[in-house]
């Protein structure tokens, strides 16, 4: 088990390092969401990137290491589609490396980033993506607060969305 995980904030310099990871999450997820298309260029655009290194509030964007090494990411922002609270912290995007998966990296990871936002988060997830909706029950089951899961369907695909609340708001 790797028992060093850590989650640092990403800033403009990490572009690079962001783009690339988010190469590898994409194609990961291009198994699952047949709209997901490669360009001619042979990369996945993210254009929202961008948006989370610009230093504003309602956009963080964070590093996961694994004793020390890069081991994934976490995209975080200010209001979910799925809600209507604009205050509402939803992680747009979470991703761990394939080689270190099973390992507990993503739970540690997930329970501090819930920490470091602080506030209500929200996480959505496709009915289709089962692996990431159980690994997100699990997670969730160590999160001290309330929880609500929620049905949301922004097409015609299920989704699920957790709702937390942490002790001090409830
Ligand atoms: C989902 C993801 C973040 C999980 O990361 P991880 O570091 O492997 O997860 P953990 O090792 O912390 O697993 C925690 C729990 O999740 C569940 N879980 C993890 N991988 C699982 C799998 N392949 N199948 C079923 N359950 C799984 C287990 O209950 C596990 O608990 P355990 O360690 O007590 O068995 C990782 O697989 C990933 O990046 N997937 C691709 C991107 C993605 O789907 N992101 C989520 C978008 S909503």
């Amino acid at each position: 088990m790797t028992t060093n995980v850590s989650l640092q904030e990403a800033n403009a310099a990490d572009a690079a390092r962001l783009d690339n990871l988010l190469q590898l999450y994409i194609h990961d997820l291009s198994a699952l969401f047949p709209h997901v298309e490669l360009s001619d260029s042979g990369r996945y655009t993210y254009a929202p990137l961008a948006s989370y290194l610009t230093g504003v509030p309602e956009r963080r964007a964070f590093l996961l290491r694994a004793d020390g090494r890069l081991a994934g990411f976490a995209l975080a922002r200010r209001g979910s589609p799925a809600l209507p609270e604009a205050e509402v912290w939803d992680v747009a995007e979470f991703f761990v490396l394939r080689r270190l998966r099973g390992a507990g990296v993503g739970r540690t990871a997930a329970l501090r980033l819930w920490e470091q936002l602080g506030g209500a988060c929200t996480v959505r997830v496709s009915n289709a993506n089962v692996r990431a909706l159980s690994f997100w029950r699990r997670a969730i089951a160590e999160y001290r607060g309330k929880v609500r899961e929620l049905s949301w369907s922004p097409s015609t695909e299920p989704w699920t969305v957790f709702h937390l609340q942490p002790n001090d708001e409830t």
